[in-house]
């Protein structure tokens, strides 16, 4: 490994290691409890070069295991539906005693690590953007009757089932790490299916099957007929969405906390470029800048305007702690 360093505060160098250091940190946890969880982030420059290819996940068999002792929590922001998903913290306590291929679970914890670029990128955890791009949509009231969705970078996948709950007709998830797909999104939006399902079930007298049976199937439908989750690095996943025919196009991109490498830029921009419908809007939540990691959305406004493709438009600034904003790209209009 390169390197190892903290992905919300400062790089420690020789100059700025010591008090200042340990007062941002202190500060930062106050004034966010999300911030406390932050841990280092390390980078490898050998592993970086062998991304993982992109894979989809259609195996929902294992999921009843993934979620059958969990314990699970619920954000219920605004006017918008309860979401549920696995808890962090006991997902982390017991993340040793779980299998997975990838040996992501293990490394995460008995490294204590955010990050581990180009093998583990940071799914496994909620980071606070996504609470305000859901606090957004709440504030603008987005619908999303009949909208193709992409959760790009999604972790716990929380967008994504949002859009699921509002009833868009198709919703993709997408994330680095397939034991992020597997153990974390997946189980995810099977719970929040699952309620749908029950709500459902109310009332109906019809000697139609048990209920709890039904739950199980109906979720199950509901999974495989509007969504479809996929593993890898962004280049190998356009790959993977544009040997299909047609290839899919999406009327909404959410990704949130992911312009934190400068090195993935380019393959952020062209999945946006190729997979975003012609009228189509990118919501990107992010921190102004990725401290030790370098990226932030100064670097990714320029990398984005040089290239000359995206109208991008600022959409809310969050001051408190670390800045945050989130932005929107549109396709620029042709000139008539
Ligand atoms: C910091 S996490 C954010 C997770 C989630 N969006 C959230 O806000 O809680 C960054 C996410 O970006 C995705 N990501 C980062 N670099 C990637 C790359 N080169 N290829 C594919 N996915 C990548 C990973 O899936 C990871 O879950």
């Amino acid at each position: 490994m390169a390197f190892s360093f903290n992905f919300d505060v400062p790089l420690q160098t020789e100059d700025n290691r010591g008090d200042d250091f340990q007062e941002d940190k202190v500060k930062d946890e106050n004034q966010d409890p999300l911030k406390s969880q932050s841990k280092p982030v390390e980078t490898s420059d050998s592993t970086h070069k062998n991304l993982k290819e992109a894979v989809e996940h259609k195996n929902t068999a294992d999921l009843h295991t993934h979620i059958e002792n969990c314990v699970t929590e619920t954000v219920s922001l605004g006017s918008l539906p309860p979401l549920h998903y696995i808890n962090e913290s006991v997902f982390e306590q017991t993340a040793p005693e779980r299998d997975d291929g990838e040996k992501i679970l293990f490394q995460t914890v008995t490294k204590n690590t955010d990050l581990i670029t180009g093998v583990y990128e940071g799914g496994l955890k909620i980071w606070e953007c996504t609470f305000d791009l859901l606090e957004y949509i709440d504030d603008e009231g987005e619908t999303f009757s009949g909208k193709r969705v992409l959760d790009l970078g999604c972790g716990a996948g929380l967008l994504g089932i949002l859009a699921l709950k509002r009833r868009a007709s198709r919703v993709h998830f997408q994330d680095y790490n397939s034991t992020v797909i597997e153990q974390l999104t997946m189980p995810n939006v099977f719970l929040n299916c699952e309620e749908e399902s029950e709500e459902e079930d109310k009332g109906k007298t019809d000697g139609s099957p048990p209920p709890k049976r039904r739950t199980l199937d109906s979720s199950h439908d509901l999974l495989t007929e509007r969504c479809r989750f996929f593993s890898g690095d962004w280049t190998s996943y356009l790959s993977l969405m544009e040997s299909e025919d047609p290839t899919p196009k999406y009327d909404i991109i959410f990704t949130s906390e992911t312009i934190y490498n400068t090195d993935y830029y380019s393959s952020l921009h062209s999945v946006f470029h190729k997979l975003l419908a012609e009228d189509g809007v990118v919501y990107l939540a992010t921190k102004s800048h990725y401290f030790g990691v370098g990226g932030g959305l100064y670097l990714f406004q320029k990398f984005v305007e040089e290239k000359g493709v995206f109208q991008i438009k600022s959409l809310k600034d969050i001051d408190e702690g670390l800045k945050r904003h989130i932005v929107s790209l549109t396709f620029k209009k042709l000139q008539s």
